[in-house]
């Protein structure tokens, strides 16, 4: 069964959040429910990694959670003009999205804290603990062609790195974002998000998109060991506890301005600021693609936004899918 985020979950999380014993019936007085409807949300927060332990005099929490406020990320964005769902637990904020009629063609957003099979780009899963990250996927439709959409991918990166640069320190050079082919997210050389777009051909010339955003906000466990690949998170660079709903927000208003602009103007618009980002550039790369493998200079991206390879030969090809890596000289 899925909750969404209720008042009843924030108000226990944040009498919890001082990380004090709190015995079960001084936070049931306090929310105006039974011990043991207390206890079930406990349970189930439980389930889902929340760090709170159970003992005879209480429950205690072992680390500050900022969780999502739905009321609070709509208060402070400044495009009122979608729809949000925020969930204490989806399998994974995209096939929620994906199973939802959206008639309205409205943009839809769905939020969750923690997604039991998050999944990232190449079937790959997603890790996704709970209260820690920003797990976001948006129903969005265009009124365009699927093949004008091949650059969308990217422009969904350069979006989320700019509105990732207004939070400081990222104008210091020395923590800087950049952006691996096709859309992954870097910060000072680690990832610390990902995008993975579905794509659906609807009547009318239509596309129905489902865009999943995956951000390291606050995650610093030194005991997420699932990760495959050097990872960090914000809060690992800004040195203190990132409030996810202004996050959130930015990211809300951020993706909404930048598609209409990618609607109206296509990927030409954004292609100067990829560049900027682009950390393949003139580097040595492997890209892993069904086809097999290829390596060779990294040359930037064409106007669809496929990657530019040149190969040892001297000929440059362009590839429109694939996974990348920098090769070690
Ligand atoms: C990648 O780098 O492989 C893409 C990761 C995308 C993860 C996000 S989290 C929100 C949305 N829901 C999912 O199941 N996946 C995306």
């Amino acid at each position: 069964m899925t909750h969404q985020l209720s008042s009843s979950v924030l108000k226990l999380v944040h009498i919890l959040n001082d990380c004090h014993s709190h015995p079960g019936t001084e936070i049931a007085r306090e929310l105006g429910l039974s011990r043991t409807a207390v206890w079930k949300i406990i349970q189930r927060l439980k389930s889902f990694g929340a760090p709170i332990q159970s003992h005879p005099k209480g429950y205690i929490l072992h680390e500050y959670l900022s969780l999502l406020d739905k009321q609070k990320i709509c208060h402070k964005t400044q495009n009122k003009n979608y729809t949000l769902d925020v969930f204490e637990s989806l399998d994974s904020t995209n096939d929620y999205l994906k199973n939802k009629e959206n008639n309205a063609n409205c943009p839809h957003f769905c939020l969750a804290e923690h997604q039991s099979h998050g999944r990232g780009r190449m079937e790959r899963s997603w890790i996704s603990p709970f209260g820690r990250n920003l797990y976001l996927s948006l129903s969005y439709t265009f009124s365009k062609d699927i093949s004008e959409l091949s650059g969308l991918s990217l422009v969904m990166g350069v979006i989320l790195a700019k509105c990732l640069e207004s939070f400081n320190p990222f104008p210091n050079p020395k923590l800087s974002l950049s952006l691996k082919w096709p859309n992954d997210i870097y910060l000072c050389s680690e990832k610390m998000g990902g995008i993975l777009i579905e794509i659906t051909a609807e009547a009318h010339g239509n596309c129905r998109t489902i865009i999943g955003i995956g951000l390291n906000i606050n995650m610093k466990d030194a005991s997420i060991k699932d990760i495959d690949q050097p990872w960090t998170s914000l809060e690992h660079h800004l040195a203190h506890t990132v409030d996810r709903n202004i996050v959130a927000a930015r990211v809300i208003d951020a993706t909404l301005e930048g598609l209409e602009c990618f609607s109206q103007n296509g990927m030409n618009a954004f292609r100067n600021d990829w560049q900027k980002y682009d950390m393949l550039h003139n580097k040595t790369i492997l890209l892993k693609t069904s086809r097999g493998h290829i390596s060779g200079m990294a040359r930037g991206i064409n106007e669809l936004g496929h990657l530019l390879i040149e190969l040892p030969s001297g000929v440059i090809q362009s590839f429109s899918s694939g996974d990348t890596s920098v090769m070690k000289t």
